[in-house]
């Protein structure tokens, strides 16, 4: 992670967090589209208590736009609202006060009741590392410039930014550690770059992702690098017939691999390759996560 996380930090903000919750009235939690599952902290919901959530599904841009509708329902089906952004270009972000309401409208109810109609609903916003925390904010509040303080555990005073009159959204994330132990989610988070490369060997996590990218998005691969993919491949096969296609060779005739590694990463992250999802709703599922 671009973050060092250590127990220390994680019990220090777990702490912060707990009562940082108290004070709002929903959360909102960011995940990645792109792999909602491998995005998200494993202790979120012991941490959020039974706050209504919502869950942001950012960077819409570049998940596969079929999975992205799959994994809005299977949040539904765990009783969150559910918003799906691309908050670099502000789609999406502009239905998030209604979605609040929406999601807290027994809340609002019961306040009409008491004679409190109107009373300022609050929410946070959390998540890991670059999953578009700040850029959502920024997004939803109209604000210029709101970067976290990237640091785990470091706190100063609370603020509130008005996302129009009575709702409020707390001015600083909560920043999250994700499941690192886990190695299938370190890889993940390595390919989309929520991980500096120099973490992971660039081989090693180009075989995985051609690999996965092999099985599940064929034509993508195909069409890019004009290379047929076999029915039955190993993954390390797949980034030789890349690289070779690619005329990346070395002495020998044998393919320059390392160099076909970056290659394939640079163009997997910044979108020449497509739009994928590397996850499906059925592996939460069969991980008993659905609530
Ligand atoms: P964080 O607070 O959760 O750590 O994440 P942050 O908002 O800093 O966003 C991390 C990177 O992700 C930023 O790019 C940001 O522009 C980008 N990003 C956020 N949301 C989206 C989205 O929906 N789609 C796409 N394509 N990108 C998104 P950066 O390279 O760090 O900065 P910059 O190049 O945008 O200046």
């Amino acid at each position: 992670m671009n973050i060092q996380w250590y127990p220390g930090h994680m019990t220090k903000t777990r702490r912060q967090m707990e009562q940082d919750i108290r004070l709002v009235d929903a959360v909102c939690e960011i995940v990645d589209a792109r792999i909602p599952l491998s995005s998200r902290n494993p202790d979120i919901d012991v941490i959020c208590g039974g706050k209504p959530r919502m869950i942001i599904l950012n960077r819409i841009d570049m998940a596969d736009p079929a999975m992205t509708k799959r994994w809005a329902g299977f949040f539904r089906r765990c009783g969150m609202t559910v918003l799906e952004t691309d908050c670099k270009n502000r789609k999406g972000t502009g239905q998030f006060a209604s979605a609040v309401r929406e999601l807290l409208k027994d809340k609002i109810q019961k306040y009409q009741e008491k004679g409190q109609a109107g009373r300022t609903l609050r929410v946070m916003v959390v998540g890991i590392p670059n999953v578009g925390k700040s850029t959502f904010i920024n997004a939803v509040s109209g604000r210029k410039s709101a970067k976290a303080e990237n640091r785990p555990g470091v706190t100063r005073g609370k603020q509130w930014i008005t996302v129009e009159k009575g709702l409020e959204m707390l001015d600083t994330p909560g920043i999250l550690w994700p499941k690192f132990e886990d190695p299938e989610v370190g890889l993940k988070l390595a390919y989309t770059g929520a991980v500096k490369d120099n973490v992971v060997d660039v081989e090693t996590l180009a075989v995985h992702l051609i690999g996965l990218l092999g099985r599940e998005y064929p034509d993508a691969l195909e069409s890019r690098y004009r290379f047929t993919v076999p029915d039955t491949f190993e993954d390390y096969e797949l980034l030789e017939l890349a690289g070779r296609k690619r005329g990346m060779l070395i002495s020998g005739g044998e393919v320059d691999t390392e160099r076909m590694s970056r290659v394939l990463l640079e163009e997997y992250r910044n979108g020449k390759l497509g739009r994928f999802t590397l996850e499906k709703p059925e592996e939460a599922e069969a991980d008993g996560k659905e609530e």
